[in-house]
């Protein structure tokens, strides 16, 4: 029999994270062929996840350019995909989350009626403009997609709203999975600085920043919040990879720089922040992957935007949403640094994201929607985990 071809479409440092070890399942199954398309919307921070996860893209569009404008990207990617679409011919393509490769990969394969598997699925915030432009690309691809791998039953319940209801599996996230292969015991990391760092006797802060909503002023607040709570809080040290776009490198290094207990240093590869953020004391970010990735190693967040569209972990309290206001995110930080009772409440690993077993699900069901198998997969509960 002719095996499917499913390709894999991602662009992105958390698409590339997420979408790994998919790309693994995918090549172990022998009813699938395999095929994996990068666009390099990141190119750096793209192929430090692609050699972590031993991949090896059969395409890259390399489309990233310095200060890239969503409209760039898009067109870019919109044009190559429609090349390597043409050559590759794929029965599936699936994409992943809500970046703006995810929009226009899903847009070239509907433009040649390709079917279309949208991975991670149904989260929403439900302003258009929160995150940008990510919430509006997701709900993009949601009408396009024809299979719909939603993390939690409140994914679900979201395209039902839509009404989107057919094709539509809870799975659980795949960053999970991606997270069960990179925490290990006495990880050493490649820096003196990370093995260094008296993770007993300091509180480390580990925070990340980079939504575009956040540009300007929100971000501007959020860092100096930060510098105000290093030098509230001596027993503190803040570590924040810095993300490579220009435009967070230069609020950084104005709000953050020259402070003896923040560390700016450059992104992490995917196993040392996974490694470093199991053995922060808290981590503070406008970030989408942490706030799935920090709960599950019993980690609070403060969410440093408005609003989220995670919400399972808020409601099993290891989340709070900061905002972007300096003063109400200074108090929520100086309570977890001095309440200890407060901290406790938080510091629980709960899993609501996932037990790992979400790229053996999200194949699942695309081998019975291929009629390799009798059955769809079981759903993701979170209280299996
Ligand atoms: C993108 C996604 C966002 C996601 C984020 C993850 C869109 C519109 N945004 O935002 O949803 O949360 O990735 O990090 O899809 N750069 C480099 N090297 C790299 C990566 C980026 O130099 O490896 C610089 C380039 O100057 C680039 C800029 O960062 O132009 C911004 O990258 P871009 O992908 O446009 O936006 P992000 O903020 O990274
Ligand atoms: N991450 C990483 N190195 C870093 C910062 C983040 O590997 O220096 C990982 C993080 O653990 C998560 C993902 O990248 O898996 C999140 O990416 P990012 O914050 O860039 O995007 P978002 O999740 O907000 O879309």
């Amino acid at each position: 029999m002719t095996p499917i071809r499913v390709m894999t479409i991602f662009g992105t440092r958390p698409e590339a994270i997420k979408m790994a070890p998919l790309v693994q399942e995918l090549s172990r199954r022998p009813g699938i062929q395999s095929i994996c398309c990068v666009t390099a919307q990141h190119r750096e921070m793209l192929d430090a996840v692609l050699k972590i996860f031993h991949l090896q893209p059969d395409y890259d569009l390399n489309i990233m350019q310095p200060r890239q404008t969503l409209s760039t990207i898009t067109t870019k990617c919109l044009l190559g995909m429609e090349e390597v679409l043409e050559q590759a011919k794929p029965d599936l393509v699936l994409v992943h989350g809500d970046t703006s490769t995810t929009f226009a990969g899903a847009l070239a394969a509907f433009y040649r009626q390709i079917m279309v598997g949208h991975v991670e699925a149904g989260l929403r915030t439900w302003d258009k403009y929160s995150p940008f432009p990510e919430e509006m690309n997701r709900k993009l691809v949601g009408d396009i997609a024809d299979l719909h791998f939603c993390p939690t039953p409140a994914n679900r319940a979201n395209l039902a709203r839509e009404g989107i209801t057919d094709g539509v599996f809870i799975t659980g996230n795949t960053v999970i999975d991606a997270l069960k292969t990179t925490v290990v015991k006495d990880y050493r990391f490649s820096t003196n600085l990370l093995n260094q760092l008296d993770y007993t006797n300091k509180k480390i802060i580990l925070v990340t920043c980079h939504r575009r909503e956040n540009y300007g002023q929100p971000m501007a607040n959020i860092m100096t919040a930060l510098r105000r709570i290093a030098d509230a809080f001596p027993d503190t040290e803040l570590v924040y990879p810095v993300h490579l776009s220009p435009v967070v490198r230069e609020a950084a290094k104005t709000y953050l720089s020259g402070h003896p207990r923040i560390h700016l240093i450059d992104p992490l590869t995917a196993d040392e922040m996974h490694n470093l953020m199991a053995l922060a004391y808290l981590v503070m970010t406008d970030s989408g992957g942490l706030q799935e990735e920090a709960p599950a190693l019993g980690r609070p967040v403060l969410v440093l935007r408005r609003e989220t569209e995670r919400p399972e972990a808020v409601a099993a309290g290891t989340v709070r949403i900061a905002g972007t206001e300096e003063d109400t995110i200074f108090h929520m930080a100086a309570e977890l640094l001095t309440d200890e009772a407060s901290y406790r409440a938080m510091a629980h690993a709960v899993n609501p994201y996932g037990d790992g077993a979400a790229c053996r699900r999200i194949v699942d069901a695309i081998e019975w929607k291929f009629g390799l198998r009798a059955d769809a997969p079981e759903e993701f509960h979170a209280r299996n985990v």
